[in-house]
């Protein structure tokens, strides 16, 4: 177990992004309410996710993490969170089968409330007001009384998350992930799509595939593996009050584990080495993500690993790029050296949002070309540096909204108004989502193909 750590040693620590509540006896009465509450997931669970991405650490497995920049509690209906699941699972089955790896599924969902803002304060005209620092938190409405934090928002958010987590459960297991739903979805994408033609050919070896598999007799009806899926949740921890109340012992190990989420990650903005963010984090046994921005030198990220990792545990960190498309090849590559000479065991994700976010028309958004050309600089470098790009993180959803630009269907920024619904940043679509795995894919796809006539010659 960590040493000198408990859940509320981080309290000692200076802290960045914290929100102003007015009324602190408010604070602590909801938070002694949320420790009575039950555990939204079990350590056991957590476990698994560990072990799985242990796997991905290796090299024998591929993450992929998707969901709302923010959850809201305005758009918390079935349609939403079913869209969502349905986009990311076809993202899943297109590059499991580009990867030829089993692909680790975790969504930013049911928890992914809480928002770290660069500014404290938001100005449109004359009016300043407290930033919307996510609904966990305060109010997206431009009002004072909205910007408020209030902590019976916490409550809120706890029981959104159950709620979104108990229909993900039923979706994995009760039948909906079935491969051949899924399949028949990515057919009917790549028949709409104005690419479909370029995606054809992946799609079509996938069906190959399923037909032969049936051919030999396995098929849903008689293959578990094939009708249910493992999905983990995940969520920034970024409101240490909300994620101290619902840390609690695992009764068959001991240890300590967050039980609001099966992984959680530190914020680009929250990560100092002597800060509470990491303080909490370094005492949990979940896994954990470590979001890396231009900012972190190679030394910074060694006192990190050894910090929030000091057994080296494979699966345990996983470090989370986003430094641009712009900014990857300048950062990424020291950064992989210093890991690498050290011996450190970790997971390789490309969060290739938060590095390409610009502003057109007054609208935050993305260029899809920017996001794809990120990911493909992370697989070059790797693939240089002979380690294993083992996932990727973005901000999606399962919804036809207008918010990044490109894609298929070439989103100008005259189309941005159309449907810009995000809560806080710009997130690819369910098309330019399950394009971007396309891409991928065919990549993932070449490069083997390229190792294996190597080999073979
Ligand atoms: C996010 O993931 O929404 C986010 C704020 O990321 P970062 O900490 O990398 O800026
Ligand atoms: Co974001």
């Amino acid at each position: 177990m960590a040493q000198n750590w408990t859940p509320n040693s981080w309290r000692q620590k200076p802290i960045q992004q914290v929100p102003d509540y007015p009324d602190a006896a408010a604070l602590v009465a909801t938070e002694e309410q949320l420790a009575t509450f039950p555990p939204l997931v079990f350590a056991g669970e957590a476990r698994r996710l560990t072990s799985a991405l242990g796997n991905v650490a290796e090299g024998k497995g591929f993450l992929l993490q998707g969901g709302d920049c923010a959850e809201s509690f305005a758009e918390h209906g079935a349609d939403t969170i079913r869209d969502f699941f349905r986009a990311f699972l076809q993202m899943a089955v297109v590059l499991t089968f580009g990867a030829q790896l089993p692909v680790v599924k975790v969504g930013r969902i049911a928890g992914q409330f809480a928002k770290p803002r660069s500014s404290n304060v938001e100005k449109q005209g004359e009016v300043t007001l407290p930033s919307y620092r996510g609904d966990i938190i305060n109010g997206i409405e431009f009002t004072e009384e909205a910007r408020v934090p209030n902590p019976e928002r916490q409550i809120m958010a706890y029981r959104q998350s159950a709620a979104t987590l108990n229909l993900l459960r039923a979706f994995a297991m009760g039948g909906y992930a079935n491969l051949e739903n899924v399949h028949q979805w990515m057919l009917g994408f790549v028949k709409d799509s104005p690419q479909g033609e370029r995606y054809r050919k992946l799609a079509h070896r996938i069906s190959e595939t399923m037909d032969f598999m049936k051919a030999i007799g396995i098929s849903a009806e008689n293959n578990s593996s094939l009708r249910e899926t493992d999905f983990f949740t995940s969520h920034e921890a970024l409101l240490l009050g909300y994620e101290q109340a619902l840390t609690r012992v695992d009764s068959t190990s001991g240890d300590w584990y967050a039980t609001s989420g099966h992984m959680i990650w530190i914020g680009d903005r929250t990560r100092q080495p002597d800060h509470a963010h990491i303080e909490y984090c370094r005492g949990i046994k979940n896994p954990i993500g470590l979001k890396c921005g231009p900012s972190l030198t190679a030394d910074g990220l060694l006192e990190l690993i050894d910090i929030l990792n000091p057994a080296n545990e494979s699966g345990r960190l996983t470090l989370i790029c986003r430094f641009g498309h712009d900014k990857v090849a300048e950062n990424l590559p020291r950064l992989i050296r210093a890991v690498e000479r050290e011996g450190k065991k970790v997971v390789w994700s490309c969060d290739p949002m938060h590095g390409n976010t610009i502003t057109l028309n007054n609208y935050k958004t993305r260029p899809f070309e920017r996001v794809l050309s990120e990911v493909e600089s992370f697989f070059q470098i790797h693939r240089s540096e002979g380690t294993h790009p083992g996932g990727i993180h973005v901000e999606m959803t399962g919804k036809d909204v207008t918010e990044c630009t490109g894609g298929a269907r070439a989103l100008s920024g005259d189309d941005l108004a159309d449907r810009y619904h995000t809560h806080c940043d710009p997130r690819l679509n369910a098309d330019q989502a399950l394009e971007l795995a396309f891409l991928l894919a065919e990549r993932m796809k070449g490069g083997r193909d390229e190792k294996r006539m190597v080999v073979n010659a």
